[in-house]
């Protein structure tokens, strides 16, 4: 039984003081929650990383990172790397997300090099895959998604692909209020776990937890929490609200 994994990816929103409440708000809200049943992943902006993890530390909440540079230190303007992440008590790391994909050049390439940098530093992957509105009407959505896991997690060795989590996420889903329907994520998400028994074998195929991503909400996460490859869900816009997010997260309990 693979455990659900609810990670809010609050991308470039909320400053420190907002982040500060929103992780109190929902600490507040979800404290009933066993972190046996269930893995809730707050990632917050570089800036707000230390007073989250502050807020949230010994708590049912768990900190992530929405990106990491692939080398440990060095001359490198700009970037964070894993090493850095770990020191201020991070554990999850979301990688190859899809805006990171259109607009900061992130490949196969450099997704797989991050892959390597989170596992190095002892952090757990989120590796983000899924084709362009484009990529699905002309019918690529497979070869794009076999593209992105075959190439991004080159080399990754069996041992190490059981520690990642994999999201994916349709990209013409995100933040368009289009939700992929459970029907559609599960035949991909199943084509990912086949895959993946391809390229490793069926017990790392079935440990992975794969997530949906794109427009969940409170009132969509039951069923798509049900299919049976949906093992739970990487929540952008409701993520950053107290009363979606617990929503979001009780409900993938309540459908269970
Ligand atoms: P969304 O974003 O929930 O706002 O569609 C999902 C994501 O980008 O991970």
């Amino acid at each position: 039984m693979r455990k659900p994994i609810i990670a809010g990816n609050w991308k470039m929103y909320k400053t420190i003081s907002q982040a500060i409440e929103l992780a109190n708000g929902l600490k507040r809200e979800l404290y009933k929650i066993d972190s046996q049943d269930i893995d809730i992943v707050l990632c917050p902006p570089f800036t707000a990383l230390t007073e989250v993890g502050e807020v949230i530390y010994g708590s049912n909440l768990q900190l992530g990172a929405q990106d990491l540079h692939w080398e440990d230190e060095g001359a490198f303007t700009g970037e964070v790397s894993g090493l850095f992440l770990k020191d201020v008590g991070v554990k999850y790391v979301i990688i190859g997300h899809s805006e990171r994909r259109q607009f900061f050049g992130e490949t196969n390439a450099s997704v797989n090099k991050k892959i390597k940098a989170a596992l190095r530093n002892g952090l757990v992957p989120i590796v983000c895959v899924g084709e362009n509105l484009k990529e699905r009407e002309e019918n690529k959505t497979f070869d794009v998604i076999r593209d992105h896991i075959e190439n991004g997690l080159k080399d990754i060795s069996q041992e190490d692909a059981f520690k990642l989590v994999i999201a994916y996420e349709p990209v013409w889903a995100i933040g368009t209020g289009k939700t992929a329907t459970p029907s559609q994520a599960q035949e991909a998400q199943k084509f990912i776990r086949d895959l993946l028994s391809k390229m490793y074998n069926n017990s790392v195929a079935q440990d992975i937890r794969i997530q949906y991503g794109g427009s969940v909400k409170p009132e969509n996460i039951a069923e798509l929490i049900k299919q049976p490859d949906i093992d739970g869900a990487l929540v952008g816009g409701a993520s950053l609200k107290v009363d979606s997010f617990s929503a979001i997260v009780k409900n993938t309990l309540g459908a269970e």
